[in-house]
């Protein structure tokens, strides 16, 4: 039996393959690589040992290839991060945004129905609980009107899980809210990878470290939080993937349909976060006060009770790993995986 990883070539993907692939469990990835390089599969079969993985270059929303995947291997649950995922970008092609994050997952939850595949794992995002949910976020509060279209398109399959549970009794699924991923496996070999100019804080940070770009923008000052600027809670990749192998463990207890916070459950500002890469680094971060980003939200962090409570997970990896990580990330390979 092996796990389909959609999107496994990926930033959270590839990590946790990488996790997958270290306790035993066979992989399947298939991905597109619109937004990923294949060398991240060496360094996954480095990472993991040695032993092949099997990837398949294709689109969640090709039938044919979903169907010759689910027919020559023996899939016993999906765990589903393919999708696109800039913010911005979502705004100005929300078409695209909705045709590959919602299409996609609809063909592909058809093409797990067809093949008899009942168990499933879904990328969602903290963004899902809009601009008016209290804080910390708590998986009961009312999901409604993300801020974006990328926002929606998650909300979007989070109710198409939802329904599909009612009507289908064998399907077991769970949403996993991700809070904001940060780091990189320990080795240094595997990490973020953002095609073009970043956009997330942390990558921005590290390419003023390396040089790349001169100084960072930090978008507002005038937030009320404790030094003005936007508080995120923070999460390590390698916590993230290590949430991802509890909640597949857990789905033979669920019924139906399930979401869980993958959070810290604290915050960081981005002063804070500036001093804690240079604390880590070395390296001065220079950086310049500018104008609010549309769409920011002053201060969100999670509620992490449910997730410790039921699928027994919690952050194990704090600042220091996650800035350590970044930075030996990009000091091994500033130019990514390529
Ligand atoms: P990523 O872009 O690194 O990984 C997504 C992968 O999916 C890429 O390798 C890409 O090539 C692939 N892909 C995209 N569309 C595809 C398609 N139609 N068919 C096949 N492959 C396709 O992003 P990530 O940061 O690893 O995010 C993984 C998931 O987590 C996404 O669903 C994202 O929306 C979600 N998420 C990410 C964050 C974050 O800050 N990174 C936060 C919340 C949720
Ligand atoms: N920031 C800067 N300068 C930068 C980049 C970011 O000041 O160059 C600030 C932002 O204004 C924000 C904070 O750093 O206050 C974090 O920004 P990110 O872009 O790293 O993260 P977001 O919280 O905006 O977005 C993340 C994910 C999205 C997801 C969203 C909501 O990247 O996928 O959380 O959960 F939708």
């Amino acid at each position: 039996m092996a796990i389909l990883v959609t999107g496994g070539a990926g930033y959270i993907g590839s990590h946790t393959v990488l996790a997958l692939k270290l306790r035993g469990d066979q992989v399947v990835i298939l991905d597109n690589l619109c937004n990923a390089s294949r060398e991240v599969i060496n360094r996954i079969e480095k990472l993991a040992g040695g032993g092949k993985v099997v990837f398949v270059e294709g689109d969640i929303r090709n039938r044919a290839c979903l169907r010759d995947l689910f027919s020559s291997n023996d899939i016993s649950a999906v765990i589903h991060f393919a999708a696109l995922k800039a913010v911005g970008e979502s705004t100005r092609i929300p078409l695209v945004y909705y045709d590959n994050n919602v299409t996609g997952t609809v063909v592909l939850l058809e093409e797990m129905n067809r093949s008899g595949v009942y168990n499933f794992i879904f990328s969602s995002s903290a963004t899902v609980y809009g601009a008016n949910a209290p804080v910390p976020y708590v998986e009961t509060t009312p999901i409604c009107a993300p801020s974006s279209p990328y926002g929606t398109s998650k909300m979007m399959v989070e109710f198409v899980m939802r329904e599909f549970a009612f009507a289908e009794p064998k399907f077991k699924a769970i949403a996993l809210r991700y809070f904001n991923p940060v780091g990189a496996n320990e080795s240094g070999e595997m990490g973020e990878d953002p095609v073009g100019i970043p956009n997330n804080l942390l990558p921005c940070i590290a390419q003023v470290a390396i040089g790349r770009l001169p100084y960072l923008r930090v978008f507002g000052n005038d937030y009320p939080t404790v030094d003005g600027t936007c508080q995120r809670d923070y999460i390590h990749v390698v916590d993230l993937a290590e949430g991802h192998l509890k909640a597949l463990d857990y789905l033979s207890k669920v019924k139906g349909y399930k979401v869980y916070n993958l959070g810290g459950g604290k915050c960081y500002s981005v002063l804070e976060m500036i001093k804690a890469f240079e604390i880590a680094s070395g390296k001065y971060i220079p950086y310049k006060i500018k104008p609010r980003r549309n769409g920011d939200l002053a201060t969100f962090w999670a509620d992490t009770r449910l997730a410790e409570k039921d699928l027994d997970w919690r952050v194990s990896r704090g600042i220091t790993e996650m800035m350590r990580d970044t930075w030996n990330w990009y000091l091994k390979n500033p130019n990514g995986f390529r």
